[in-house]
């Protein structure tokens, strides 16, 4: 029988090349903090346990982890002052039995960890039943990593962390990707060895490597055949870099599952969206949070979408869609901006410069120009003429409109809430509503009276000073 394996992730590090008040793995790339990335790796192997290394901003890091989907099942352990990566790791060692148990640990600053490289990793420390494995990655640029010092014989000797190494160490372009698993037991004794006369005078996890050696315990390198498992995030420059290929990863998935994207390099898709097949993503979009797309729609050029489903074959363009349901078949945009808690049924349209909150539009329904529609209940079939507002703030409270199936809004109504309109009723153009219109009945406002022979002055070379023009 395979032992347990507990997960730990190191994560006290102040991230000081990121020149942040924030903690590093905070830092979020393609919309998810790099801690969570982290852990979306270690979900996919079976661990007893998670625990995390922090420093003093622990409640920072596990408020956004309950947030990020892990609301249990992990522990938080406090390093103060962090004094290294193997200073980390002890600390997360002392809370733990370490009796007949293996630690896999993981820097909560890798977020492209492949889940295939934790099973081999697994697999192969404990088929070879070692004290120590670590993996390492071939790179074409080792600048920032620990070199991968090797025996004739093939054997990892030590590592050497790069301000330590000396000018041929340096040329080694075998890295320490800094994922390991260890006996737990073996490693707390082999961490008790090490020391901190190094250049940035921590206690660094690597070095249990050579001790390991020293006392003839199995330690194997692995050298991974997974891209991304090596690349951590120490530098802002790095941050960008791995969102950019954490995009392009997500991007490609989506097209192997059948969705078309005109441009990804112009297009973020956070790891948390779902997309149905046979839709298409136009250049310029931008799909975050929660938010899942059905099949057969059209979603962009230039559409920003949060935390929202969207139905299949709907059409979204030049758009800011965020905390809504957008029906199947319907149509948003251009230049429309859908704030939180806007419906909209099967069939539904908001066209050119409409802006929806807290709205519902029913099935077939149109608010197709120039539209404020907020706090609003609207039926089926309706029709919102071009600049017709719903007055829903009255200066001190919010009120709900209503509009019932079938009614005609004509342009420019101003419906002063609260306010509800009957079925197959119509307001005319530009009429100010309160209060209630009843089932199929015509609200009309005040028409503008008309003044003969008072018209545009300029044109008729006219020069009347008691009318104002316009008036
Ligand atoms: C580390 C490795 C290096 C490896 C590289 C891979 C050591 C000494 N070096 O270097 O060999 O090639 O990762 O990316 O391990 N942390 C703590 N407490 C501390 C210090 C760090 O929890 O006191 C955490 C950090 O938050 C980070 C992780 O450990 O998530 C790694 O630390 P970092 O300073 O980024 O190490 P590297 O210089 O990248
Ligand atoms: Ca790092």
């Amino acid at each position: 029988v395979s032992r347990s394996v507990t997960g730990i992730v190191l994560a006290a590090g102040q991230g000081k090349r990121l020149k942040s008040d924030f903690p590093k793995v905070l830092h979020p790339a393609a919309g998810r903090p790099l801690i969570a990335h982290v852990l979306d790796s270690l979900s996919q192997v079976e661990l007893r346990d998670r625990v995390i290394v922090t420093s003093t901003q622990q409640e920072a890091i596990s408020d956004a982890v309950v947030s990020c989907g892990y609301p249990e099942g992990v522990r938080y352990v406090v390093q103060d002052p962090p004094a290294g990566t193997g200073d980390a790791t002890r600390v997360a060692l002392d809370s733990l039995d370490v009796s007949d148990l293996d630690v896999l640990v993981v820097p909560g600053d890798h977020p492209l960890i492949a889940r295939r490289t934790l099973h081999a990793l697994i697999r192969i420390h404990q088929e070879n039943d070692a004290a120590a494995t670590v993996l390492t990655a071939h790179v074409k640029n080792p600048a920032g990593y620990g070199r991968v010092i090797r025996r004739p014989d093939g054997q990892v000797e030590r590592i050497v962390e790069e301000r330590d190494a000396d000018e041929y160490q340096r040329s080694i372009n075998e890295v320490n990707a800094g994922i390991y698993i260890f006996d737990a037991a073996k490693l707390a004794a082999a961490l008790e060895k090490t020391g901190r006369t190094n250049a940035q005078n921590e206690y660094y996890l690597t070095d249990v490597i050579e001790v390991f050696r020293a006392d003839d315990e199995e330690v194997i390198a692995h050298l991974t055949d997974s891209p991304g498992d090596e690349i951590g995030v120490n530098s802002r420059a790095q941050l960008s870099r791995v969102g950019e290929l954490i995009r392009q990863r997500t991007c490609e998935k989506w097209l192997d599952e059948g969705v078309s994207i005109v441009d990804i390099s112009t297009t973020y898709i956070d790891a948390t969206v779902d997309i149905g097949k046979d839709t298409t993503i136009h250049p310029f979009t931008f799909l975050e949070g929660n938010t899942t797309i059905g099949p057969r729609a059209q979603i962009g050029p230039q559409a920003r979408i949060v935390d929202t489903e969207i139905g299949e074959e709907a059409v979204v363009s030049f758009a800011v869609v965020k905390g809504s349901r957008i029906g199947p078949q319907t149509s948003v945009g251009p230049f429309a901006s859908i704030r939180p808690g806007t419906v909209l049924e099967r069939g539904a349209k908001v066209g050119t410069f409409v802006e929806t909150k807290q709205t519902t539009l029913g099935e077939d329904s149109k608010a197709n120009h120039l539209a404020y529609l907020g706090d609003a209940d609207i039926g089926r079939g309706v029709n919102i003429g071009a600049g017709s507002i719903t007055c829903n703030w009255d200066g001190r409270e919010k009120h709900k409109t209503v509009i019932e199936d079938e009614a005609y809004i004509g342009s420019d109504t101003m419906m002063v809430a609260p306010v509800k309109i009957g079925k197959r009723a119509a307001t005319g153009a530009g009429s100010v509503v309160r209060g209630e219109v009843p089932d199929e009945a015509l609200a009309v406002g005040v028409p503008a009276r008309v003044l003969e022979g008072k018209g545009n002055r300029m044109a008729q070379g006219t020069d009347d000073e008691d009318v104002q023009q316009g008036e």
